[in-house]
């Protein structure tokens, strides 16, 4: 049973509703815009991969070591999906090869991220060329990721030393991670991925969403007994505001936890958890980096979350028919026509990002008010999907 928790009304619904919709002519400009940053950035990062946000909007240059390079790649195969040009096929499948000597080295992968590496890089790589190099990668992935599981409490170790009891506490960033599981579950026919998968999803559903809609960034459960322990955050305002983006993971990661187990029951936790969000975005549809902001407070916004907030309105329409479905493609269509008038720039600059006003980690000074890798890549994603009917990565 899914347990129940307030729905609000959408305040601001018929400035929704009234929104001019986005046009594939508009998303193809737009798109054709990212391409052309991504070529420029191809050379500037060669096989090395941009950090995960920028510094003086300019992206430093690191090795295949942090949870965010799997965002580059994607963007390299959205643009060879969309233009067809073996450029970006090459360059991606040369970071295939990095992804592959990465899982096999065990390269910085004691963490839960590796969703985030492995589907948008390899998982998608097989999806579109049929590498046998990207699925064994990726498959090695999930094997990884497995080895994060917590039978006592049923969740996926986020970070830190397995079973320390500090870091007993799983984040609901991890809803994107778990797509990898069900996609090898596909790939092996093992069902043992997908099982864990599901627990993960149902354990995070049970409890870092809270009774209001809003989400907490992590939860502890008790290494004792597995029972449910505290909420908190670490990259959030604080432990009990709504940090943007984890409220933008878990808008993003029901409707693609759905896709695979059809679980439909699920979907008015999207709704509650995307009301939410709608009704504490600012006069121009772009989220602070805290739902708790508005705009007297003179703090950055991060666009990113906006951008995983759209694909998960998109990629929800796909498999259930819920009430205000077409609210949310109003509420789509008014935040990506901000992001596209607003959040990018004209200019063409090797090493720039393609979305600006992202936050990485107010609390730690890293990317405040920066652009970031996934904020250029679910805005990619969010326009391939106003283009065509887009089969994703996750
Ligand atoms: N998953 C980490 C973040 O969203 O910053």
């Amino acid at each position: 049973m899914v347990r129940k928790i307030n729905i609000e009304e959408i305040k601001r619904k018929d400035e929704f509703l009234n929104a001019p919709p986005i046009t594939k002519e508009e998303a193809k400009k737009a798109l054709e815009h990212c391409i052309k940053q991504v070529e420029a950035n191809i050379p500037y990062f060669g096989n090395r991969f941009p950090w995960s946000a920028t510094k003086q909007l300019q992206y430093p240059i690191i090795d295949n070591v942090e949870w965010t390079d799997g965002f580059w790649t994607g963007m390299l195969w959205l643009s060879y999906e969309y233009t067809g040009d073996e450029k970006f096929r090459k360059q991606a499948e040369n970071n295939i090869d990095s992804f592959l000597h990465r899982v096999e080295n065990q390269i910085e992968l004691d963490h839960h991220d590796l969703g985030f590496l492995y589907s948008l890089s390899c998982v998608s790589g097989y999806k579109l060329t049929g590498s046998e190099k990207a699925k064994r990668a990726a498959i090695l992935a999930a094997d990884k990721l497995l080895t994060r599981w917590q039978e006592k409490g049923q969740f996926l170790q986020a970070w830190g030393p397995f079973n320390s009891p500090e870091h007993y506490r799983f984040i609901i960033d991890c809803m994107l991670n778990i797509p990898l599981l069900y996609w090898a579950s596909e790939v092996t026919g093992d069902k043992h991925y997908a099982e864990i998968a599901q627990k993960h999803f149902e354990t995070s559903c049970k409890y870092v969403i809270r009774d209001d809609a809003s989400a907490f960034h992590t939860f502890y459960m008790n290494p004792e007994t597995g029972e449910p322990d505290h909420g908190a955050t670490r990259q959030g305002f604080s432990d009990d505001s709504s940090w943007a983006r984890g409220q933008a993971w878990g808008i993003y990661g029901i409707p693609l936890n759905i896709k695979y187990t059809h679980q439909t029951e699920y979907a008015d936790l999207f709704r509650a958890m995307t009301n939410y969000f709608l009704n504490r975005l600012p006069e121009d549809y772009v989220c602070y980096w805290d739902l708790i902001f508005t705009d007297k407070d003179n703090q950055s916004r991060d666009s990113s979350a906006a951008a995983i907030a759209v694909c998960g309105m998109l990629e929800m329409k796909k498999h259930a028919d819920i009430k205000d479905a077409e609210v949310y493609d109003g509420a789509t269509a008014r935040i990506m026509r901000s992001l596209i008038e607003n959040y990018t720039c004209d200019e063409i600059k090797a090493g720039a990002p393609i979305l600006y006003h992202g936050v990485y980690s107010y609390h730690s000074g890293k990317g405040v008010d920066e652009g970031n890798i996934w904020g250029d890549y679910y805005y990619m994603e969010a326009l391939t999907r106003y283009i065509k009917e887009w089969n994703p990565y996750w």
